[in-house]
Order: C-alpha cells, then structure tokens, then sequence
C-alpha cells in the first residue's frame, strides 16, 4: 500500500472540489482537509477548514495551523464576478493568499495541483485554434490561469514540489448554488420549459446549436487530478482533461427534450436572465408541488452563465492525447453523462 498522503482541497465544496473531496474519500490512503468560506452541507469524513481566501490574514490564520502535514494541494476554489475580466484581480489574489500560507508550513509538500480550463486558450473570446493542444501559447489576453500559473512557479523556486494543471471544459457534476453549472442550469430549463408548456428552443446562438463542443464530467475530472498529483511522469505538466468525445447540441437537444419531456424545438436566442429570470414564482410552486429541495431560484440556475455557455459559436476542442500518452486512459460518453447527472438532480429533488 502506498504511503499516506494529506490533501488539502481547496474550494472543496464547489462542482469540480467536491467530486474531487468524493473520491479521494473512497480512497483509503489520503487524509483530506477542506478549505471553503462555508462548511460542506454534505456527509464528508474531510476535516473542513473555514477560511477566506481573499482576507490574507484569515488565510494565514487558518490555513497555517491546519496544514503543516498536508502533503498535496488541489486548487479548485473560484470567485464569480459579473464578467471574465472582473474574476482575474480576486482569483489571482486567493490562489497566492493560499498558496503562501500553505507553502510556508507543509514542509513535506510534494505537488500543487492548480486546476485551469480551455480559457487558457482563449476560448471564450472567439475562434481559436482547434484542437488545443498543452504546449500552444498562451492568448494575449490577461487572464486569471495565467497570473496563478505565474504565483506558483515563483513560489515553487522556493520549494521542492512539483505541480500539474489539469484543464478541463464545462465541468459537469452535482454541486449546488456554483456559479458554472450545466448540468443544473440544463435541467432547471428543460423543468421550467415543461412547467411553462413552452418548446424546448435551444437559447443560444445559432452557431452555437451546431459548433462543435465537449464536457468533462466532475468524476473523470477528480480521477485525473489524483493520477496527476501523484504520477511522477506528469510532475510540472499541463493536460487537457475531458471526456474525450465530442458533440453538437442540435443532437443532443433531442435527447434532452425526450428526458425533460418537451418538444424538441430549434434555435429561439435569447437573454436566459430576462428569459427564464423572471420566472421565480413558477419555480417556487414548483418547489411546493413536488417537494423539492428548498433551493432559491438564482441557487439552481445561473442564466447570466447559461447565456455564456449558449453562446460559443465557434468549435471548441481539446486534444487530449497527451493525457493519453501520459497514462490516463478514461473516457465518457458525454451523453450518458447528461442523462446520469440529469438523474442525479432527481434524486437529490433538486428538479422534478
Ligand atoms: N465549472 C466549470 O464548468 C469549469 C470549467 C472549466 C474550468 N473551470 C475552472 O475550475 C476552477 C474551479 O471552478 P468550479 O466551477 O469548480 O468552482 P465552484 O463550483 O464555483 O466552487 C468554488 C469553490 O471555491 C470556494 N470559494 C469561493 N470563494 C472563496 C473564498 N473567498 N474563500 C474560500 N473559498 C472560496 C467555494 O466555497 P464557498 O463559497 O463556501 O467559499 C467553493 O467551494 C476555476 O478556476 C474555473 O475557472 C470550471
């Protein structure tokens, strides 16, 4: 058996930090500490540790008594703000609170694990290269990945860990009230499209119903991260990690609409908050009628990143054979993992 490790994840709470506390749960050698401003509303054998990531002070006080046996780092934390250029200034500064707080007291640090995303290729601003592989350059444009990526290389000359960035697109799992969540804001759609006896017309951009696109479920996602941590071969490596298929929502909206029952309709673009956001007494009586889990409306759907993640109108692919090359053989079928997650939400009597 291997030695026992200590991880410290970090934003454990939110979709990809919590499939990541799951797993490495299941795994009998990892101690885990979890790092959020609120305490998990989830059973967790975890130790949580409160701290604002923003506050250097609350950080060095929390973090610097609890994490002097922690061995790994998986940064998964994230501050929303109304727009992209807007997240860099308070995401930056949480990472480096973090990161110098806990580097300070780990004397046994092996790895940070700093999880990015396909915006380090610039994806969200328009075309861009395709597929996008590891070594292409960073875009021009400033971005919070790379002001992270920068603190931790300065901060590694004063270590002896190495790191690795796993960088995903749309992380899909259940969290509740995270800012970047396709799965619920779909399922929250395809429920409210019923409730309204509208069709179910695909929001977004017309371009964006026949782009190419691509998901990475939070479970594979969690399961990369630990092999990443922890495979010496990956030490100071980027991967691209998603499910490894491709799909366009013009077929997968079909499937959607069968699921939700709703009829499948066409492209219809429109503003999802004025849209959907002024539908909360219908969401509400929905709650009433079927029992739901009392989750406010703005906590289950956030259609300010509905109406970002409709409206990529051009290809968005990764390259994912370095991974491959690497090691990590996984793969999911993106639809069964809509229709799994879909259930998942059920379940939990989040939707209907
Ligand atoms: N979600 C996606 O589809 C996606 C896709 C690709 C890449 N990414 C990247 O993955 C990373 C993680 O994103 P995510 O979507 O997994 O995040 P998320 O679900 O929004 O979770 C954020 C986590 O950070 C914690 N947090 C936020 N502010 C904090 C603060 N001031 N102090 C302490 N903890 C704080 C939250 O807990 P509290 O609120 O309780 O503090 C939560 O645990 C980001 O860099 C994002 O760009 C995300």
């Amino acid at each position: 058996m291997s030695a026992r490790k200590t991880a410290l994840i970090v934003g454990a709470t939110g979709v990809s930090g919590r499939s990541l506390l799951t797993h490495l749960e299941s795994r009998p050698d990892w101690d885990i500490l979890a790092v959020s401003r609120n305490a998990p509303d989830f059973p967790t054998r975890a130790r949580h540790v409160q701290a604002d990531l923003l506050d250097p002070a609350s950080c060095r006080e929390a973090l610097g008594a609890a994490c002097r046996d922690v061995t790994h780092v998986f940064y998964t934390a994230y501050a929303d703000r109304p727009t992209i250029a807007q997240t860099r200034e308070p995401n930056a500064a949480m990472f480096r609170n973090a990161l110098t707080a806990v580097t300070e007291v780990a004397e046994g640090l092996q790895h940070v694990c700093l999880l990015q995303g396909t915006k380090y290729y610039g994806q969200y601003l328009g075309k861009f290269k395709t597929p996008a592989r590891e070594r292409d350059p960073r875009h021009p444009n400033p971005h919070f990945y790379y002001d992270q990526e920068d603190c931790m290389l300065e901060l590694q000359r004063r270590g002896s860990w190495t790191w690795s960035c796993p960088r995903p697109h749309v992380i899909c799992g259940f969290a509740l009230g995270n800012a970047l969540n396709l799965i619920s804001v779909l399922a929250v759609y395809g429920t409210m499209c019923r409730e309204l006896k509208r069709p179910f017309t695909f929001p977004g951009k017309a371009g964006a119903f026949t782009s190419i696109y691509q998901a990475t479920d939070a479970g594979l996602l969690a399961r990369a991260m630990e092999w990443m941590a922890t495979d010496p071969r990956c030490a100071n490596q980027a991967f691209n990690i998603t499910n490894g298929d491709f799909f366009r929502y013009e077929n997968m909206w079909p499937v959607f609409a069968q699921y939700f029952g709703v009829e499948a309709a066409g492209v219809e673009t429109v503003d999802l908050r004025q849209d959907m956001g002024r539908h909360e007494d219908v969401w509400n009586r929905l709650v009433e009628r079927h029992g739901l889990m009392r989750n406010a409306y703005a906590r289950v759907a956030d259609w300010n990143f509905a109406n970002y993640a409709f409206s990529n109108d051009w290809d968005v692919m990764s390259d994912t054979t370095k991974s491959r090359r690497f090691g990590f053989l996984e793969f999911i079928d993106s639809e069964e993992m809509f229709l799994q997650l879909f259930d998942r939400f059920r379940a939990a009597k989040v939707v209907p």
